[in-house]
């Protein structure tokens, strides 16, 4: 996987034909596909659960699966898309009440583990996780709704994030979620983030090669 990983949304994908919809972004240069779940409870959104995701790996989907997690409780969950074929899982630490045994349990199904935090969530929560972590999910929106605008304080915390990271020593990924464009990829990147998932800018546009292609052309002029 290259050190720049795109990862389309799929919330913002047409969910009448989601498999071809799937194709055709990772046929235009996507390298995982984002996976939003969400339950009404703690999220204000309902979308979808293990059995989209069970059938997308029926329907011969072989990319990376990564699930983002926006339920209370978690715990069933995890093992549920595990199941399903998820590669990569992380959930909100205010949805666990045991964040760490949660963690154990996305690495004991030998899936990628996650934290995933809200613009007002303080970096302080992963400081006790740290090993148990492979990517950190950075919200520059409030979870719940695609289309929403990028927050741009988010940058501090990508930035804090980042020498977090090196001083720990640990290889973990900094994926950002929320109001990802074109004309901020490359601000986020500069920041620290390295995985980038965006729902409207992609699936909003008729040509997924070409958002896709103007995508990695900002990131390689970092
Ligand atoms: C929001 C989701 C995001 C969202 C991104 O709760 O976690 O993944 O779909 O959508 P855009 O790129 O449209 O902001
Ligand atoms: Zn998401």
């Amino acid at each position: 996987m290259s050190s720049f990983v795109i990862a389309p949304s799929i919330l913002a994908a047409d969910f009448a034909c989601l498999g071809q919809e799937v194709d055709d972004v990772l046929k235009a240069g996507a390298d995982v596909v984002h996976f939003d779940v969400m339950d009404n409870h703690y999220v204000p959104n309902l979308t979808f659960g293990p059995m989209i995701c069970k059938a997308l790996r029926q329907y011969g989907v072989t990319a990376p699966i990564d699930v983002h997690l926006m339920v209370q409780p978690v715990d069933d969950m995890i093992s549920a898309f595990a199941e399903a074929g998820a590669s990569w899982i992380s959930f909100h630490p205010e949805a666990s009440q045991h964040v760490d045994r949660s963690l154990q349990l996305i690495q004991e199904h030998g899936c990628k583990a996650g934290l995933a935090l809200n613009p007002a969530t303080p970096l302080n929560c992963l400081e006790h996780v740290m090993h148990r972590l492979d990517h950190v999910l950075v919200m520059s929106v409030n979870p719940g709704f695609g289309g929403q605008s990028f927050i741009p304080s988010i940058l501090d915390k990508v930035v804090q994030l980042k020498q977090m990271i090196i001083a720990s020593g640990k290889q973990i990924r900094i994926e950002i979620d929320g109001g990802v464009k074109v004309d901020n990829i490359r601000a986020i990147a500069e920041a620290g983030a390295d995985t980038f998932v965006a729902g409207s800018a992609i699936f909003g546009q008729p040509d997924y090669m070409k958002v896709i292609g103007e995508m990695r052309h900002q990131l390689s002029l970092i």
